[in-house]
């Protein structure tokens, strides 16, 4: 489990814990707005695909209390980046705070380990409410682009 303490704003301690075999069910069926379909994956089992299908990525189910609540998945690049991918916070848990409490908490957690090395994550740029997030926890467009998304990492 990765635990760094944070709240969502109804005071739940927000979690990231390994997909196994009790709560995958769950964060398969994790799905964003209607109208966020455009940004990212229908349900949280395509992103569960991809972690199982590639070397690179590893899902983990987010967790307010003891309830799943999103998906959120880590994976390392070739130049040693760390990246957080599939952000994906149930519709009728959004604008709790669960999103902020992920992603400080992944990015936290990535960064200290060893080497300290640069997180990073890929937003498109009409998702506002991501950009906002992400802008807000210090990741900054590096001028780089992955398909139609703005690459940020987050200063050190
Ligand atoms: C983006 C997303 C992860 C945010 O998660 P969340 O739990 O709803 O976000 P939070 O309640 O923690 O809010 C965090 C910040 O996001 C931004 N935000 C969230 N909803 C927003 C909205 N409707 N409009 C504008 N900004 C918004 C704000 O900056 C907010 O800051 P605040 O804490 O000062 O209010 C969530 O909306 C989501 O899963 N969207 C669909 C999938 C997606 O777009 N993922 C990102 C792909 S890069």
């Amino acid at each position: 489990m990765i635990d760094s303490g944070h709240l969502d704003r109804l005071g739940r301690p927000v979690t990231l814990r390994p997909v196994d075999d009790d709560n995958w069910r769950a964060v398969a069926d994790v799905a964003p707005r209607d109208d966020q379909r455009r940004f990212v994956a229908a349900l949280g089992a395509r992103y569960l695909l991809v972690s199982t299908r590639s070397e690179v990525w590893t899902s983990l189910a987010v967790y307010a209390d003891e309830t799943v609540v999103g998906h959120v998945m880590w994976g390392v690049d070739d130049d040693g980046s760390h990246w957080i991918g599939g952000m994906l916070i149930d519709a009728a848990e959004q604008n709790r705070g669960v999103g902020r409490a992920t992603v400080r908490t992944l990015a936290a957690w990535l960064g200290a380990k060893d080497g300290k090395p640069p997180v990073r994550l890929s937003y498109h740029p009409d998702n506002l409410p991501a950009a906002a997030l992400y802008t807000s926890l210090g990741f900054h467009p590096t001028g780089a682009m992955d398909d139609e998304e703005l690459i940020a990492e987050q200063a050190s």
